[in-house]
């Protein structure tokens, strides 16, 4: 029996509810949810497709508020480089705030924001455009300019979406590193963006505990050479150390700032944020987006895939706001379309288990965003933690970030959505900024694991490996076939590598997503994972790369191999192959050292699970490390094809070892 139905175990009569559904497969829209949707008539997809660019134009007059509108669609002159909306002008703040505020829509909630001790804030607009305008003068009077790179290390505090409006509002373009980064990953971000400014905290809550942000900040900060100020968030009102000429308190210079600061209006392509993600290599990508195009995608996708009612819904979106789930769908898509949202500062186990439906149920959420990992978790609590709550506000459930298993999906169905909601499995990354594919809720028949088909003006493709022709029925590379609005202008300062990454397989008009997929009969997309070297960790993208070097800072290491590993609870897990240096033996300590150094680089999320001693790595005779064979091994899979190694004995040793570790662990 498999994990999951092990849990639902505990309820039997849901369990054989599950099993009874998982054979119709199908679902249809609701025919009152169809009847009320935003969206309810598939024509939708043959208009885009007609004309995507003309489509994407249009919409983005009718959602945006453009102070110059642009006459131009998509410049495509130079591809990869493409351009939208060249000609108009808009500034994002002035897109999520004023806007509303001025249609008098100023008092309405922007968050329900609850702290991990219970306190609760409620932000309206009219708050968030005060803030923001002051904070948008303090930047200035500390020199912050247009184009200037601001990065923020904050926790999920609603100060974290007013400092990235506060940004967006002067033309300065945010940085923003998750908070369960540590300190180190956030100085090489900081580095490599060349940041001017720096918004992080005193003291960050987690679980009832408080972690010295700024004491962990000031230790890495100081050899960035490009900084010249750090502004103070205080938020837990711990004791922090501060620098004379370069930290500031944020709550004293909003004091001090001049309350009015009008919205400039960008130029379309201005660029909005840099967001870091992980690729092949242990350098990190920066994403870049830009401003017109960003809020289009965002702001179309918010409210078609989730039929956002903003007079109605209570939108919550549980991503961090430090990923590009949040960026998109925290801050710039539900504040651009007025929307109310949840924002929960703590994690899913603390104070309780069933604190994220004691909020559902306190706020009367309507919609709820979801990683499939945190749904797994749920599932292993048992459903009768949500079972005790009053989820009857809920109409549309949501999922992102890693493919969900048909049971998972089949939970959240019944258990969280009470069999009433329609399921959004929706699949993007950081890189299309905005969702790609996915069902519309009041059009698609859904199937639980699949995230159905392309949102209309976006040209989705399974291909083959070799001459990257579409594959009608069965496992291929995801491509987009072309562009979209919201899609990245490119990686930080490095041209050639955002050609060569996404670009270079089957051409520059062809963007290659490092996913593999299948399609089924009716052209349904299943997307199964990452081709390249990302793993993803509960939703959480890592680059092997980036942990392998990470372990092999620690002093006794000689040589890691990391490799993802299916994981019932977090999707995939890290595996770690590591050799040490002569003289130094394999002890739980060394174990220990690992893991925290990994945690210190990178954060602690990506330690690795699990940690393999190896006396030498399978290599070819070229000296590259063979991972295909580590997770055949890894997995207890029969092992490929071993003869290109430099030393096919290393693989039996390996096999030895592992046989060894599972008669350890029985
Ligand atoms: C994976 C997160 C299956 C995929 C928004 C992608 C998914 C990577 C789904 C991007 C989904 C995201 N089904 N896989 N619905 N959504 N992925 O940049 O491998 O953090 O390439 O963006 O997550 O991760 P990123």
């Amino acid at each position: 029996m498999s994990t999951d139905a092990g849990a639902a175990g505990a309820d039997s009569s849901i369990e054989r509810e599950l099993e009874r559904m998982l054979e119709i497969e199908k679902f249809p829209p609701p025919a009152g949810f169809s009847a009320s949707a935003n969206w309810s008539d598939p024509a939708i997809y043959e208009e885009a497709a007609t004309d995507p660019v003309g489509w994407w134009t249009e919409r983005s007059k009718k959602l945006l508020d453009w102070d110059v509108e642009p006459t131009a669609g998509l410049n495509d002159s130079d591809p990869p480089f493409y351009k939208w909306f060249e000609d108009g002008r808009i500034n994002a703040s002035a897109q999520c705030l004023d806007r509303h505020v001025a249609a008098g829509r100023g008092e309405r909630v922007a968050y329900h924001w609850r702290g991990e001790q219970g306190e609760r804030r409620d932000i309206t607009y009219a708050d968030l455009y005060r803030d923001v305008q002051r904070l948008a003068n303090a930047l200035k009077g500390l020199g912050v300019r247009k184009g200037d790179v601001v990065g923020i290390y904050l926790p999920m505090i609603p100060e974290v979406a007013v400092s990235m409006l506060a940004c967006a509002r002067i033309g300065a373009v945010h940085n923003v590193v998750f908070g369960g980064f540590s300190a180190e990953a956030v100085r090489e971000r900081m580095e490599f963006a060349e940041a001017k400014a720096l918004i992080t905290v005193d003291g960050a809550r987690r679980k009832g505990k408080t972690a010295p942000i700024k004491e962990q900040v000031d230790e890495q900060m100081g050899g960035v050479g490009s900084l010249a100020t750090i502004v103070v968030v205080r938020s837990t009102g711990i004791e922090c150390p501060m620098t004379e000429g370069r930290d500031v308190f944020y709550d004293e210079v909003m004091e001090a700032a001049d309350p009015e600061c009008p919205a400039e209006p960008m130029e379309a392509e201005h660029p909005l944020f840099i967001l870091y993600t992980s690729g092949s290599t242990a350098k990190p990508k920066g994403i870049l987006h830009t401003t017109g195009g960003y809020l289009t995608g965002v702001t179309a996708t918010h409210k078609y895939v989730f039929d956002l009612k903003p007079d109605e819904d209570i939108w919550w979106c549980a991503a961090d706001v430090g990923w590009v789930t949040g960026h998109s769908y925290i801050v710039y898509g539900p504040l651009a379309n007025g929307a109310t949202s949840v924002m929960w500062e703590g994690a899913p186990d603390y104070p309780h288990q069933g604190i994220w439906w004691e909020i559902a149920q306190d706020y009367k959420a309507t919609i709820i965003y979801a990683a499939p990992t945190a749904i797994r978790t749920f599932i292993k609590w048992g459903a009768e933690i949500p079972e005790k709550y009053d989820l009857s506000s809920l109409r549309l459930l949501g999922t992102v970030g890693e493919p969900i298993n048909p049971k998972a999906w089949l939970w959240y169905h019944q258990v969280i959505g009470g069999g009433r909601c329609p399921i959004v499995d929706t699949w993007w990354q950081t890189e299309t900024g905005a969702i790609m594919i996915t069902p519309l809720p009041g059009i698609t028949v859904t199937k639980p694991g699949s995230a159905t088909t392309a949102f209309p003006g976006v040209s989705a493709e399974v291909v083959d490996e070799r001459e990257g022709k579409p594959v009608e029925e069965g496992q291929g590379l995801l491509m987009l076939e072309q562009p979209w609005p919201s899609m990245l202008r490119t990686l930080y300062k490095e041209d050639d590598r955002f050609v060569e990454t996404y670009f270079s397989r089957f051409g520059r008009d062809r963007y290659l997503v490092g996913d593999a997929a299948r399609r089924d009969r009716d052209g349904y997309f299943w997307v199964i994972g990452r081709i390249d070297d990302v793993v993803n960790v509960s939703g959480h993208r890592l680059s092997t790369a980036e942990v392998e070097s990470a372990i092999v800072a620690h002093p006794d290491v000689a040589e890691a191999a990391v490799i993802g590993q299916s994981d019932e609870d977090t999707g995939q897990a890290i595996c770690a192959f590591v050799t040490l240096r002569g003289g130094n033996e394999p002890s739980e300590e060394v174990e220990e050292g690992i893991r925290d150094t990994v945690a210190t680089r990178i954060g602690k999320f990506a330690r690795p699970k699990r940690i393999v001693w190896a006396d030498d790595l399978p290599k070819t005779r070229s000296g590259k490390i063979m991972r295909r064979l580590l997770r055949d091994i890894a997995e207890g899979r029969a092992l490929g094809d071993v003869t290109t190694l430099r030393d096919p004995g290393v693989m039996q040793e390996l096999e030895a070892k592992i046989a060894e570790e599972a008669a350890d662990e029985s």
